[in-house]
């Protein structure tokens, strides 16, 4: 069984992601990561994210990177929406996101374009959604927890630049599938959403077999 989560910056498709493959015992890829290794790469070796050229010289990026806590940050956050809009990019690193939806028994996939362009075959296809305040305001205590002091402000505006990135892009831009369940968690806390996704994910499953 494949499950695709699709959703915007902060949305909490990553956690989503997460609970359903612990749920249903299956391997769980966040695609984002991916993108956030080639950016951080094109940055460590001097290059322009926005050149296809530079970012695709960071595509051979080692496994190791993606254990790098730097990958997590909001300014790397930054640079992977940059490298992702490039056709060639997303190109090299189609095979490996490709290859783990494949893999026998199942997988869940977390992204942008996972329902769309990766996994268009998926068994359960998920758009998960929240309003840009409530996912600033996530992204803000996730932050804060940290001790990284950033101004609320700044965080959404940054989530408007992002999610601009990333709905406007030409190649694989984000967008729920036509057959994508889109669920708004903006009124919801993290068990709560997740208890939502799980009853609709089980009703899908059960309408389908
Ligand atoms: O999910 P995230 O914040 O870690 O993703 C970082 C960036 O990577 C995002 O702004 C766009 C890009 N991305 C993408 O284009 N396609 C994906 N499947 C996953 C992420």
């Amino acid at each position: 069984m494949i499950i695709a989560v699709d959703g915007p910056t902060a949305s909490g498709k990553g956690t989503i992601a997460k609970q359903l493959a612990a749920h249903f015992g299956l391997p769980c890829l966040d695609t984002g990561l991916l993108y956030r290794a080639v950016g951080y790469q094109t940055w460590l070796n001097g290059g322009d994210p926005d050149s296809e050229a530079d970012a695709l010289a960071a595509c051979t990026f080692a496994d190791e990177l993606l254990d790098d806590p730097e990958l997590r940050t909001e300014e790397t956050g930054g640079l992977a929406s940059r490298v992702s809009v490039h056709p060639g990019v997303r190109k090299a690193l189609f095979e490996r996101q490709r290859a783990f939806a494949e893999q026998p028994g199942g997988a869940v996939l977390d992204g942008r374009d996972i329902g769309t362009v990766i996994a268009p075959d998926a068994d359960v296809k998920l758009f998960i959604t929240a309003s840009v305040q409530e996912r600033a305001r996530r992204r803000w205590l996730e932050m804060t927890g940290r001790e990284i002091e950033i101004p609320l402000a700044e965080i959404e505006q940054d989530v408007v630049a992002r999610d601009a990135r990333d709905i406007n892009r030409k190649d694989a831009p984000l967008k729920a599938a036509p057959d994508a369940m889109v669920i708004d968690t903006t009124s919801f806390d993290r068990d709560q959403a997740f208890e939502v996704v799980l009853e609709a994910v089980e009703q899908h499953l059960g309408g389908n077999t």
